[in-house]
């Protein structure tokens, strides 16, 4: 959500931060801006909408010499996606740029403009840039006036801040939003996630929460905790994909051995991370995630409860938060996040903590907020994922989650040798099972352009294929702005069934090995109301009026896998046939780090 960056040096300002920008777009397309500060001169450029458009209107800004820049691309929180709401925000003589939410902007702001200060946007930064430059006036020093500044700010940021009374230097102040200072041999630099630095610096310090200071060229090596960047967190590129999206959804058979990798052999489960004694005294789980993350929590509720026999309750961070929930000494709070910086989850995290929860993360991005919260992390090993809906992150999510069900079962001697063996055999043809078919996804592709049209559309399944295809439902609405629901299938007749027509469209769920009959018979209820069904199944089914067709391997897991390949290129293609932006959907932003 939103992305900032960050530049200190002599080489040319604009381009390196509208590199970083481009490398951070998928995390918020609103608008974006930058602002350079050189030879005494503070230039700024926003632009509505992508990246390019703001690189249209500086192209022919140059910078020279030493300098300073700041940049920023935005999700809209406060306020309506316009250059005025863009930031950097602007004041007489300093700019600033802002991840999160200040969440007394309003009193702050009241209090600026009875001393004269005037406000052009909606947003909640504007305050940031003010208060800074009304402080300033009672202190003789900027980082004094700086830290005053964020003192009285209370909510979630990551801010950068350039002034002209300061031209060597960028303020900066951290508080439940990532920001990371680094260093390479052009300069120093800033950036909300590692993506912007690989190329550029060698050396990076992810600040902590509450770190305020003020960077120039010479000041990083007194940085604590300074770290190697790790070059392998290379750029991800298309690769002769059209999408992003497209690329992760076919990289996830791949992703799944390194998921397994280590981890997962024929001699027992090693969770590297993981002390022996961990799950000691521990007789409930409790999963909290948001989104896709929630949906694979969700299936991980039937693996650990079928496999390893623990009571699993799975929460929606944001409901947890506020719902005063009663936790007990051994419940174990399992967190899923694919950013590591949702601010529900890491909030919802927080609280499990200080009610002495213990604590464990299972997320992609090592470093993360999260990471560092938790007591134990398993990381999931998707590598980067740009497309804003996720695809390899939730595939590898439930991959943990099924090894952290067998890890258990071992450990509380519930599986017998074949039984084990079993386990892992079946999850080694489970991630083959997400090797994307041609054929398959050329069916799907002609399929696709007959689901354009409708009132919308069922995803329904049961046991463990009701979150598949409640994550079915949330990758459609995502990327083609159709109506989509996901609902176990028992309970059509509860009373959704009385939507169905023909067109409604329902995507069904019908796996060989986990109750065919019982969920056939709940199809068949819809298509006897002229429901339009499109079931995905490897056992034919004569009522449906489009079959497509997946292999039945040997256990549900291999069928569970199979569909959400076949759910993501449905949802992939309808979109293309409907001329979206895929890989950066309207309103949506990669990593939501406000409440
Ligand atoms: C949907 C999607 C979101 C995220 C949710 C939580 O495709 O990606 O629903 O799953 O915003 O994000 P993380 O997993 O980063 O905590």
């Amino acid at each position: 959500m939103c992305g900032i960056v960050g530049y200190i040096g002599n080489n040319e300002k604009k381009e390196i931060l509208l590199n970083g920008l481009k490398e951070l777009e998928y995390r918020g397309y609103d608008s974006a801006g930058i602002a350079v500060l050189a030879a005494g001169e503070l230039k700024n450029f926003k632009a509505v909408g992508k990246i390019c458009n703001l690189e249209n209107k500086c192209l022919d800004f140059v910078s020279e010499g030493f300098g300073l820049g700041i940049g920023h691309t935005r999700w809209a929180t406060h306020g309506k996606p316009t250059e005025v709401n863009a930031h950097p925000h602007i004041a007489q003589f300093s700019n600033v740029v802002h991840n999160g939410i200040i969440e007394n902007y309003q009193e702050i702001k009241k209090d600026l403009e009875q001393k004269g200060h005037q406000f052009v946007s909606q947003t909640d930064t504007e305050v940031i840039v003010h208060l800074f430059e009304e402080n300033l006036k009672n202190f003789d020093d900027g980082l004094e006036a700086f830290k005053q500044t964020i003192n009285t700010l209370s909510g979630a940021y990551a801010i950068l801040l350039i002034t002209k009374k300061y031209p060597d230097r960028i303020f900066y102040a951290k508080n439940g939003s990532p920001l990371i200072v680094a260093k390479g041999e052009g300069g120093i630099y800033f950036a909300s996630s590692d993506a912007p630095l690989v190329g550029y610096a060698n050396k990076v310090v992810y600040l902590e929460d509450g770190e305020i200071g003020s960077m120039d060229s010479v000041g990083f090596e007194l940085l604590k905790n300074i770290k190697p960047l790790e070059h392998n967190k290379a750029f991800a590129q298309k690769e002769g994909f059209r999408y992003f999206m497209e690329k992760e959804i076919y990289e996830q058979h791949k992703v799944l051995l390194e998921t397994m990798m280590g981890r997962v052999s024929q001699e027992g489960i090693n969770l590297e991370s993981i002390c022996g004694d961990f799950f000691e005294g521990i007789h409930q789980i409790t999963i909290c995630a948001c989104g896709t993350s929630y949906h694979a929590g969700m299936s991980g509720k039937y693996l650990l409860e079928r496999i390893s026999k623990i009571k699993t309750n799975v929460v929606i961070a944001s409901e947890f938060r506020y719902a005063n929930p009663v936790m007990e000494k051994d419940e174990l709070f399992v967190v899923i996040s694919q950013s590591g910086e949702t601010a529900d989850t890491l909030e919802a995290l927080k609280l499990a903590k200080a009610n002495r929860l213990k604590t464990l993360a299972i997320c992609n991005v090592d470093n993360s907020s999260i990471v560092r919260e938790s007591d134990g992390v398993i990381l999931t090993r998707a590598g980067i994922e740009k497309g804003v809906a996720s695809t390899k992150a939730f595939a590898t999510q439930v991959m943990v989650l099924w090894i952290l069900s067998v890890y258990i079962a071992c450990q509380k001697q519930l599986l017998n040798q074949d039984e084990f063996k079993n386990q892992v055999q079946s999850m080694l043809q489970a991630s083959k099972a997400t090797k994307v078919d041609s054929k398959l996804h050329e069916r799907l592709k002609r399929l696709s352009k007959r689901y354009l049209h409708g009132h919308g559309f069922f995803f329904i399944g049961r046991d463990i294929f009701y979150p598949l295809a409640l994550e079915g439902a949330l990758k459609l609405k995502e990327i083609s702005y159709l109506h989509a629901e996901g609902y176990p299938s028992g309970e059509m007749k509860h009373g959704p069934i009385a939507l169905a027509d023909s067109l409604l469209f329902t995507v069904a769920l019908m796996p060989k090995h986990l109750l065919y009959e019982k969920i056939k018979s709940n199809v068949e209820e819809l298509s006897a109301r002229d429901a339009t069904i499109c079931a995905i199944s490897s056992q034919d089914f004569e009522v449906a009026d489009d079959m497509v067709y997946i292999n039945p391997g040997a256990s549900y897991m291999e069928e569970f896998f199979s569909m959400m390949v076949v759910l993501q290129l449905l949802a992939l293609e309808i979109s293309i046939k409907l001329g979206n932006d895929v890989d950066m959907p309207r309103n949506l932003a990669k990593s939501v780090t406000v409440e």
